[in-house]
């Protein structure tokens, strides 16, 4: 690290010099508070790094003239809803890098402290993950904790033991055992919701990082499931037996133990070495499931943690190198203002196409007013665009030096771009929203929400079909989809018979979809799945949920008085009773039977767990059924489960199923008891 103890300073220097130490403490703390807590980073890795290690170096020139300052400390993950407990052995941090000097200067370092004594490295991929202690006491598992303030972590064990590769039971029965690695969504998962999330307009998860980090602190057991972590792990924390002496051998018996270890790491002699390893890394890494943000360069022999011992924060064995977030320069072609389905106006930057981690970026959102004005974000500026978490492209920053003379800020329209209505932003909201219902962007964004998959799952009505019918003025609601002919389809352009009869087949088949997907579909502000399910299974029919007081509404859970104005003011509203009505005609809405939860005796109110492949249907098929039913799916195997069911080639699920006594179907008797009771 660069030192700045040659120059001297004034009296005056110093105070200054402690002001600015003082203000970008305060900053860090607001990151971190987001970071940690929030799961709601507001700068990049890259840029909080950089804000570090200026601290450090004030810190290190304040120590010289012995002023006495606050240290920085590690972040606390810690919430509010967890019960804490202290680690076996403190969960540390990684000194870290982005500068290949800084790296081989550490290795000087380590040569100084141990003199003529060999030793060697390991490269390893720095998983961008959530760290996480794992607790196994003589074999079994004991307890899952984040690193909390690196002493005393959050018990997160309940949606740890979600992850479906997770050894419940080892073969190392130490006393106690702590494993530790990094949990992460991948990112074809982390696309995927994404994906839904916008189809739902709802913000967009940042990255993978928060997204698991977000997900290990969430306390509804069906939403973690659903989001799929999973797990890698590289080092052993505490252990009452030594049981190896090098990390290469650590990381190959922590896959002997079945846990998911590194798939690829390197052991180097020398540093030069260990860069050459750095350098394959950063080339291959995209292709790895999860994400990584750089190497982790570790001595491979585990003798010499004790001598080396530890700063404050990391220890004196191991740093990281950060690879530089990819970043791209370009021009904002345009500032177009989009339309969602609640009205909401989102400003995207048009950009001239540039090539940025792989892929060609031509957009990047700006996300609203505020963030235009506070960035001066204008047309025609040259922008640095970064793609947060390697997947959604961000503008950084703006090169003023290179703006034309006569560029002026950037005026956000009070009028709607599609209809000129006039716009209004609500109270506590930065957004500016459209409120005329009829405009025409919005009623596209409704429809193509209430067909998607997330909802009434229509397959065939994509965004171009539904533009085509919406501008051939076929489509003006939801209702008006059950109206569709078969001349309406066949008479579009590129449409085949077998595609027209195709989706009207579609259309009709969503006639019986459960309540909870109309629901969701219908798009009341604040109301998603989760929630929608929530209603249905409690009200069983859109008619009881009609006549629901709303005292009745706020009683379930998760649904305070704002959710329960939004249900109200929507189901009453003329146009949406008309439409609500319209359905009930066409046969979308058919009083008990459609969606109502049949209480049947072999699912209702039971718990199930499902594991291993069913050939008949997908494993989402099979949750929606028995969820129709009455039954809940929960992830993993408690005495709280009532049924296992196991497909072909079931793993450690059956075993402890069996071992609790739960009863077990297979395929055959899950057919037959949904005989005759599921369309
Ligand atoms: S070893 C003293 N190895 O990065 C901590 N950490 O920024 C020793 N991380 O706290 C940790 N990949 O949560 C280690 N291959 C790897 C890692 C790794 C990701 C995390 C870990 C650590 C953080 C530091």
């Amino acid at each position: 690290m660069a030192s700045n103890t040659k120059k001297t300073y004034s009296t005056s220097d110093i105070r200054a010099l402690k002001a600015r130490y003082d203000k970008l403490l305060s900053e860090i703390n607001l990151h971190d508070r987001l970071y940690y807590r929030e799961n709601n980073p507001r700068i990049s890795d890259f840029e909080y790094d950089c804000l570090k290690s200026e601290v450090e170096r004030l810190r290190e020139v304040l120590a010289v003239y012995a002023v006495d300052v606050k240290d920085t400390t590690i972040g606390d993950d810690r919430q509010s809803g967890f019960q804490s407990f202290a680690h076996l052995s403190p969960m540390m941090s990684l000194a870290n890098t982005y500068s290949r000097e800084e790296l081989f200067q550490f290795s000087n370092h380590l040569e100084t402290a141990l003199g003529p004594q060999k030793f060697s490295y390991v490269v390893e991929p720095k998983i961008d993950g959530i760290a996480i202690n794992l607790i196994y006491k003589n074999g079994k598992f004991f307890k899952a904790l984040t690193r909390g303030n690196g002493t005393i972590g959050d018990d997160v064990s309940v949606n740890i033991k979600t992850i479906r590769d997770l050894p419940l039971e080892i073969e190392n029965h130490s006393e106690a055992l702590e494993i530790r690695g990094e949990v992460y969504i991948d990112k074809q998962t982390f696309i995927g919701i994404n994906k839904i999330r916008e189809e739902q307009e709802l913000e967009l998860f940042a990255n993978p990082r928060n997204l698991a980090a977000g997900t290990i602190k969430t306390l509804n057991i069906d939403e973690v499931s659903e989001r799929n972590l999973k797990l890698i792990t590289y080092t052993i924390g505490h252990c009452s037996e030594k049981i190896v002496s090098r990390q290469s051998e650590v990381l190959e018996i922590l896959k002997n133990l079945g846990f998911a270890s590194q798939e690829k790491y390197w052991t180097a002699e020398s540093i030069e070495e260990a860069w050459k390893h750095v350098e394959e890394l950063d080339k291959m890494r995209h292709i790895f499931p999860y994400w990584t943000d750089g190497a982790v360069l570790k001595i491979n022999e585990l003798q010499f943690y004790e001598t080396l011992g530890a700063t404050a924060k990391s220890p004196r064995w191991a740093i990281a190198y950060k690879f530089a977030p990819e970043r791209a320069t370009t021009k904002i072609k345009n500032i177009i203002l989009q339309v969602g389905r609640t009205g909401i106006i989102t400003p995207v930057a048009d950009l001239e196409s540039v090539l940025l981690s792989g892929t060609n970026v031509s957009r990047a959102t700006l996300h609203n007013a505020d963030e235009i004005s506070k960035k001066d974000i204008r047309m025609g500026d040259y922008v640095t665009v970064e793609k947060a978490g390697e997947i959604i492209p961000a503008i950084v920053a703006v090169d003023t030096a290179k703006r034309d003379v006569n560029s002026r800020p950037f005026i956000f329209p009070k009028i709607c771009p599609a209809c000129g209505s006039q716009l209004i932003q609500l109270t506590g909201e930065v957004a500016w929203r459209c409120q005329n219902l009829c405009c025409l962007p919005q009623i596209q964004r409704r429809l193509e929400h209430f067909v998607s998959r997330a909802a009434m799952d229509i397959d065939g009505l994509g965004t171009v079909v539904i533009e085509k019918l919406v501008a051939g003025q076929k489509l003006n609601n939801i209702a008006d989809i059950y109206r569709l002919t078969f001349n309406d389809l066949e008479s579009l352009e590129k449409f085949g018979t077998k595609s027209a009869l195709k989706i009207l087949g579609n259309i009709d088949d969503s006639k019986n979809r459960p309540l909870w997907r109309l629901l969701h579909g219908f798009g009341i502000l604040g109301i998603g799945e989760q929630t929608a399910k929530i209603l249905a299974k409690h009200f069983h029919s859109l008619d009881n949920l009609i006549a629901a007081t709303p005292e009745e509404l706020e009683r379930l859970d998760g649904i305070g008085v704002k959710l329960s104005n939004a249900i109200t003011a929507f189901l009453g509203e003329p146009h949406n009773v008309k439409i609500i009505d319209d359905l009930r005609m066409l046969g979308v809405i058919h009083g008990d039977t459609h969606g109502e939860i049949l209480q049947n005796q072999r699912f209702h109110a039971k718990n199930f767990v499902l594991t291993g492949t069913l050939s008949s249907m997908t494993r989402q098929e099979a949750v929606e059924k028995i969820e129709h039913l009455g039954g809940n799916v929960a992830n993993s195997i408690s005495k709280n489960v009532h049924i296992l069911i196991a497909g072909e080639n079931c793993g450690s699920k059956l075993e402890k199923a069996q071992s609790l006594g739960l009863e077990i179907w297979n395929e055959t008797d899950l057919l037959g008891n949904l005989n005759g009771i599921v369309a």
